[in-house]
C-alpha cells in the first residue's frame, strides 16, 4: 500500500511479455478516481511503446505509486512485507488457442482496492502431507534476499495453489511406491524409479512459485535458482505443473530422463556416499587420484538454497536414507562457504572460517592419498581475497600447487586490462605434497620475486605458446604459482618491509 495516498499499487519491474518475434507487452494504466487499474495486451511499434513496456513501479531503492506518482523507499516496502501485508493479484495469463501462444489480460479493470482479485495467502488446508514450514536461514540473507520482504519459510515461497501442488505431487509420488516396489526386479531398481519421479517434482517446483519470472527475451519461464538466490520477484510468473509447456510435468520429465540416460551411457559404475569432506572413513593411502569441486568462496550457499527442496524430499525419502534425513533442514555448520555479512544475519561464516575448514577438507584429503597421489582442485574468484584464503589452506594442509589449468566455463572474460575479470576464470589446479618439492627460500626481496614470476611466465609460453594469444588463460595459469609461490615465504622490499600480493601481481602484469 502506498503510505502517501493509502491506495494499494501494484509493483512491477517491466511490462514485457515477448521481446522476440511478435513484439508483446502489458499496458497498465491507473484509473486514478477508482483505485482500479486496466491491463491490457499490446503490441510496442513506436520508441514511446517501447519506453512504456520498459517502465515498471519497481527501481533499486524505491517503487512509485502508479496513482499519486510518489515513490517509496524500498525499506517500507520491506516493512510492509515483514508485516505480511503485500497482496498479490494476477496481471495476464497465456493460452494456447489453435496451437498459437495467446497472451490473455482481465477482461474487466482490476480493482486493486478491494478483495476480490487477490490471492490468499492463508487458505491452507489443515491436514498437509508436508510440513512446508521450515524456516529459511538468516545467515543466508545475502543469497534469500527475499528474506527481507517477510518470506520465513519455505511456505511463503509458494501461492496457496503451487503450495496443493507440492503436497497433491509428493503424496501421489508417496502412492506410487507400493507400486514401483512390485513392479521392479531389485530394490535397487525401485529406488531408482522412486527417485527419479522426485528429480522431476524437483524440476516442475523451481518453476511453480512465487520467485520464477517471465524472461521475456525468450518468453519462457526462468526457474527460481538461475541467480543462485532466492529474490523478490514482483511480477513472478506461474507455470502450473500440468501446463505442457516449459516448467510442466511432461517437459521436465523429458529433461530428467534425457539426463538419466546420458549418464546410463557412461560404462562405469561410481559409489556414491554423503560426508563432510573434512571427515571421511576412508581408508589412509588408499586413493591415486582425489578430485575436488569445493564451493567458490562466497559464491554460492548451497545449504541455505537446499532447504527449498527440504520438506518434500524429507518426507519422500526419510525411509530409504534415514541418516541424511534426520535434521529438521539441511545441516549447515560444516559447510565450507563464506556468508557475506549482514546486519540481520547473527552469525555469518567468514574468510578465516573458509580458510580453516578448507584446509581440514585437504588435510582429509592428503590423508588418503597414496605416496604418488595427485589432488586435483577446482576453482574461481573474482576477488583476491576468496584466492588468499584457498592458498593459505593449502600452505597449511601441507600441499603445493604444481599446474594451474584455466578453463573457459562460463564465458569468455575480456582480460587485458582488467585483473577481476580474470580471476573469475575457473582453473583445475594440481596440488602435491610440498615435500616433493624443494623447500622455498623463507625470505627473497621484491625483485627476485618479480624476476621468479616472470620466469615462470617465460617457461609457460615456451611450453604451451598457445597462451600467447589468449591473455586471460595465460595470466590464471601463472597467477596460482605466483601465489602458491608468494604463499610460502615473505617478500620485503629493500628496507625489509614485506610487500603485498596485489602490489606485486601489478607489477608482475598478471
Ligand atoms: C561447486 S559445487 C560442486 C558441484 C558438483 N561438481 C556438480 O557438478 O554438481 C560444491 C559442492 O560442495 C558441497 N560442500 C560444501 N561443503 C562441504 C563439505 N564440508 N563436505 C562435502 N561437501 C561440501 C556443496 O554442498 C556443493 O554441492
Amino acid at each position: 500500500m502506498c503510505p502517501h495516498c493509502e491506495r494499494w499499487t501494484p509493483l512491477f519491474q517491466n511490462k514485457w511479455l515477448s521481446k522476440n518475434g511478435q513484439k508483446q507487452a502489458l499496458s497498465i494504466k491507473p484509473e486514478k478516481i477508482t483505485g482500479s487499474v486496466s491491463i491490457e495486451v499490446v503490441e510496442p511499434d513506436s520508441d514511446a511503446d517501447f519506453l512504456d513496456a520498459d517502465t515498471g513501479t519497481v527501481a533499486s531503492k524505491s517503487a512509485t505509486c502508479l496513482f499519486c506518482e510518489t515513490p517509496t523507499g524500498t525499506d517500507e516496502i520491506m516493512r510492509q512485507g515483514m508485516a505480511g501485508q503485500l497482496r498479490e493479484v494476477e496481471y495476464a495469463k497465456l493460452t494456447t488457442v489453435n496451437g498459437k501462444r495467446q497472451y490473455v489480460a482481465p477482461a474487466k479493470p482490476l480493482d486493486l482496492q478491494g478483495t476480490s482479485g487477490v490471492i490468499d495467502h492463508d487458505s491452507d488446508r489443515p491436514e498437509e502431507f508436508v510440513d512446508l514450514h521450515l524456516p529459511l536461514d538468516m545467515n543466508g540473507i545475502r543469497h534469500l534476499w527475499a528474506i527481507q520482504y517477510g518470506i520465513r519459510t519455505v511456505f511463503d515461497l509458494f501461492n496457496p495453489r503451487q503450495r496443493r501442488a507440492v503436497q497433491e505431487i509428493t503424496q501421489a509420488i508417496a502412492k506410487r511406491r507400493a507400486a514401483i516396489d512390485n513392479n521392479s526386479d531389485s530394490e535397487e531398481e525401485a529406488r531408482f524409479r522412486y527417485l527419479a519421479l522426485l528429480m522431476i517434482m524437483n524440476k516442475v517446483a523451481i518453476y511453480s512459485n512465487r520467485h520464477s519470472w517471465w524472461q521475456s527475451n525468450g518468453a519462457f519461464p526462468a526457474n527460481i535458482f538461475v541467480r543462485q538466490a532466492i529474490s523478490m520477484v514482483w511480477n513472478y510468473v506461474e507455470i502450473p505443473p500440468g501446463s505442457a509447456g516449459a516448467g510442466g510435468w511432461i517437459s521436465s520429465s523429458k529433461w530428467i530422463i534425457k539426463a538419466l540416460e546420458h549418464l546410463r551411457s557412461i560404462p562405469h559404475r561410481a559409489e556414491v556416499n554423503q560426508a563432510d569432506a573434512a571427515k571421511t572413513s576412508i581408508p589412509d593411502q588408499s586413493l591415486d587420484l582425489v578430485v575436488i569441486d569445493p564451493p567458490y568462496f562466497d559464491s554460492i550457499t548451497y545449504a541455505y538454497l537446499s532447504d527449498f527442496f527440504y520438506p518434500w524430499t524429507k518426507k519422500l525419502l526419510q525411509k530409504d536414507f534415514s541418516e541424511w534425513f534426520s535434521p529438521d533442514v539441511t545441516p549447515k555448520a560444516q559447510e565450507l562457504i563464506v556468508d557475506r555479512k549482514h546486519k540481520l544475519a547473527p552469525a555469518p561464516k567468514t574468510g578465516s572460517f573458509f580458510a580453516l575448514k578448507m584446509s581440514a577438507c585437504l588435510t582429509e584429503a592428503r590423508r588418503t592419498l597414496t605416496d604418488d597421489g595427485l589432488i586435483i582442485l577446482m576453482y574461481g574468484h573474482k576477488e583476491l581475497k576468496a584466492w588468499i584464503a584457498l592458498f593459505e589452506a593449502i600452505r597449511s594442509s601441507g600441499l603445493r600447487v604444481t599446474v594451474s589449468w584455466p578453463i573457459h566455463t562460463e564465458r569468455q572474460s575480456k582480460f587485458q586490462h582488467s585483473r577481476v575479470d580474470a580471476l573469475g576464470v575457473s582453473c583445475v589446479l594440481a596440488l602435491r605434497p610440498a615435500e616433493k618439492k624443494n623447500t622455498p627460500p623463507t625470505t627473497v626481496d621484491a625483485q627476485s620475486f618479480r624476476a621468479m614470476a616472470s620466469d615462470r611466465m617465460a617457461q609457460l609460453k615456451t611450453k604451451h605458446p598457445e597462451l600467447d594469444a589468449d591473455p586471460v588463460a595465460l595470466s590464471m595459469a601463472v597467477f596460482p604459482l605466483v601465489l602458491d609461490d608468494y604463499m610460502h615465504t615473505s617478500v620485503v622490499d629493500s628496507d625489509g618491509i614485506q610487500v603485498g600480493i596485489e602490489e606485486l601481481i601489478d607489477s608482475v602484469n598478471l
